[in-house]
């Protein structure tokens, strides 16, 4: 069994930081001593992932995961300790006593023997590229006929198969490498008593996971018009799934970061030509269309996603399905259209490094300018046409999980069509309804505060009190969050909200104290600050806004503000609050239907049971009117 001595163990500890190395995974915002981000472990939105520098561990308040930066990479990357250890050591250059022989191969796990036989090939073909005569001759000249330089060459680890049989194949097995390997890599093909190699007489591109191993390769042939397809690429592999690698992730990720935007290409070349031209964040799906898993993998990054595709119908076809499947990821999405025949490659090289940058800032659109504009050239003096290209628009919004937002964009919507909102909302309504009445699809009620909280037959009492103590929840953690804020026109936010509860009753006792409070207190000035009542002398006030103020929940956390078509977080406020007020509006409505509902059953006097009945009736209007406000499809 391979061992590591102690010292280095110790040094590898000490000198794996844990920001640093969580960092790789995840984007980490400082918050308080802390850093913050969603979990990488489970599926979240809004980050209950810790990490402390100063303890150098890292804990999930959601899926209870926790430890060191060691623990991390064995849970990350689904390594064993030692594996764990050598990963670290990689990072931060430190020496361990290891050979590449074939004994430790023979001992390593099949995930990890596939990492070190790729990246010996990737040494490979990069070492044929610069020192061979076939690669000195024919491959460096093809990149540099591309226009791409030496720094992008090194950067992205290019190489060069040989035009022979065996190149890599003989020289991995000589070196110790076990065919077992070479074959489950894809590397080599063994074809009954012949072995051979895959990528042949071809540039290299070797594909990294994010952090920064080589899983598999893309090669390009150098002739054209030939019959050997342009690309050939590794298979599936244990340590290669497609569908969660992004071609240049790992070199653009931390200009994803700073930038707080990924550019999506279709072509290894698009990568290589933008991230040389100083577009870093930028990334390909290579080919393959992409993926939910694609989009996860952006969306540890940025939230902020901007593809640049082929104007040609097949582009258009890509880009549809690809704004589709970013919305329902969670994710903001800007489209980019080149001129025909141009892709983001030939573009840059055509009109240079600055120009295409203009040229994408000037011509990126978001989804709805992008659809309209698409759909509108024809649909402009045809009614039938716009009605179509509005459901089209409005299918997109429905995508959208977040619910504040969906809203945000329908409303947009209704300003470039000229359309009522109202109208919007029923076509929207009605596209939903359609698609719960889809047998396969699961029940997904449009505007449901919380999954957890669906009502359950058994327990639909114990339901009810959950939803109202969420919606009531919801109005007094933004009372006392934004409670020291203003509005955009400089209106104070809490006298805004509290006129609005004028006539709501609290059900939740302490809740009920807290709006009173407020009431009180706004009475004397219009600003509060949260802290007076993190100090009130009453402990369960006391606890209860600090339980509120650490609510996770981040306003601007969907909201970056560079983007055009995203409001201001002050915008969102003013509309958090009223859709939190209707919701909670929505709900007590809906209460006292019911408790109306019951009365009738007793209820014998006929002037009584009349009354009870038209105020039922103006009820369920009030309903409806709230309901469709929020966009929920009230089923009668
Ligand atoms: P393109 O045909 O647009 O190629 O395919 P490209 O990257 O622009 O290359 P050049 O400029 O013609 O040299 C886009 C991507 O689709 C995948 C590759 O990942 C390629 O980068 N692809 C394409 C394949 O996997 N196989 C193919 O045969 C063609
Ligand atoms: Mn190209």
């Amino acid at each position: 069994m391979f061992r590591i001595p102690q010292e280095t163990v110790d040094q590898i500890i000490q000198q794996a930081d844990i920001v640093e190395v969580v960092g790789d995974f995840v984007t980490l915002k400082k918050k308080g001593q802390n850093m913050w981000a969603p979990c990488p472990f489970h599926h979240e939105k809004s980050p209950s992932f810790s990490v402390s520098p100063a303890k150098g561990i890292y804990k999930c308040f959601g899926c209870g995961k926790a430890g060191n930066s060691i623990q991390f990479i064995m849970d990350i990357e689904g390594l064993g300790y030692v594996d764990a250890l050598k990963y670290l050591a990689r990072k931060y250059a430190i020496a361990i006593e290891e050979e590449v022989t074939p004994e430790l191969t023979q001992a390593q796990s099949e995930k990890e023997s596939q990492y070190i036989l790729s990246n010996f090939a990737k040494d490979y073909f990069h070492d044929m590229l610069l020192n061979h005569e076939q690669g000195k001759s024919i491959g460096l000249p093809y990149f540099k006929d591309r226009g791409l330089s030496m720094p992008t060459i090194q950067k992205f680890e290019l190489g060069y198969s040989l035009e022979a049989w065996d190149g890599l194949t003989s020289k991995a097995l000589a070196q110790g490498f076990k065919l077992e390997f070479l074959e489950s890599t894809g590397l080599t093909i063994v074809k009954e008593d012949k072995k051979y190699d895959r990528f042949r007489a071809r540039v290299m591109f070797p594909i990294h996971n994010i952090s920064g191993r080589v899983v598999g390769f893309g090669g390009r042939t150098l002739k054209s018009n030939d019959k050997t397809p342009k690309y050939v690429n590794s298979p599936e592999s244990e340590i290669y799934h497609k569908s969660d690698v992004l071609y240049g992730l790992y070199q653009a990720k931390q200009g994803i970061r700073s930038q707080d935007l990924c550019y999506l290409v279709e072509g290894y070349l698009d990568v290589l030509s933008l991230s040389q031209g100083g577009i870093e964040n930028v990334v390909a799906s290579s080919g393959t269309s992409l993926t939910e898993g694609q989009i996860k993998l952006i969306g540890r990054y940025t939230k902020n996603i901007t593809v640049l595709y082929d104007g040609d119908a097949a582009g258009i076809k890509a880009s549809l399905r690809g704004i589709d499947l970013i919305l329902e990821g969670g994710l903001n999405v800007n489209v980019v259209l080149f001129p025909d025949k141009e892709d983001p490659d030939s573009y840059i090289r055509k009109v240079g490094d600055t120009a295409f940058k203009q040229y994408i800032n000037t011509n990126a659109k978001d989804f709805i300018s992008f659809k309209t504009e698409l759909l509108s050239q024809e649909a402009e003096h045809n009614p039938v046409k716009k009605a179509e290209a509005i459901r089209e628009i409005i299918s997109s919004i429905a995508k959208i999980p977040d619910s504040i937002k969906r809203a945000v964009f329908l409303q947009r919507c209704s300003v470039i069509f000229g359309i009522e909102e109202q109208v919007l909302l029923t076509e929207y309504n009605k596209l939903m309804k359609q698609e719960r009445q889809k047998p396969a699809a699961p029940e997904m009620p449009v505007n449901a505060p919380n999954p957890e909280l669906t009502p359950q037959p058994e327990d639909k009492v114990a339901a009810d009190d959950a939803i109202l103590l969420h919606h009531e929840r919801e109005v007094l953690r933004l009372l006392l969050n934004y409670s020291a804020h203003k509005l955009p026109e400089g209106e104070p936010f809490l006298p805004y909200l509290l006129t609005q509860l004028e006539d709501i009753e609290f059900k939740i006792p302490i809740y009920a104290r807290l709006v009173a409070l407020f009431q009180e207190v706004a009475k004397q000035a219009p600003l509060v600050s949260p802290d007076y009542f993190i100090n009130y002398p009453d402990g369960e006030i006391r606890q209860e806004a600090v339980s509120l103020l650490t609510d996770k929940f981040e306003l601007s956390e969907n909201w970056e503000t560079h983007q055009i078509f995203v409001p201001r977080e002050t915008d969102m406020l003013q509309f958090a609050a009223d859709t939190a007020v209707l919701r909670l509006k929505w709900r007590n409505v809906q209460q006292m239907i019911k408790e109306n509902s019951e009365l009738l059953k007793t209820e014998k006097d006929f002037t009584e049971i009349m009354k009870i009945m038209t105020l039922i009736k103006t009820l369920q209007q009030y309903e409806v009117e709230i309901g469709a406000q929020l966009g929920v499809v009230v089923v009668r």
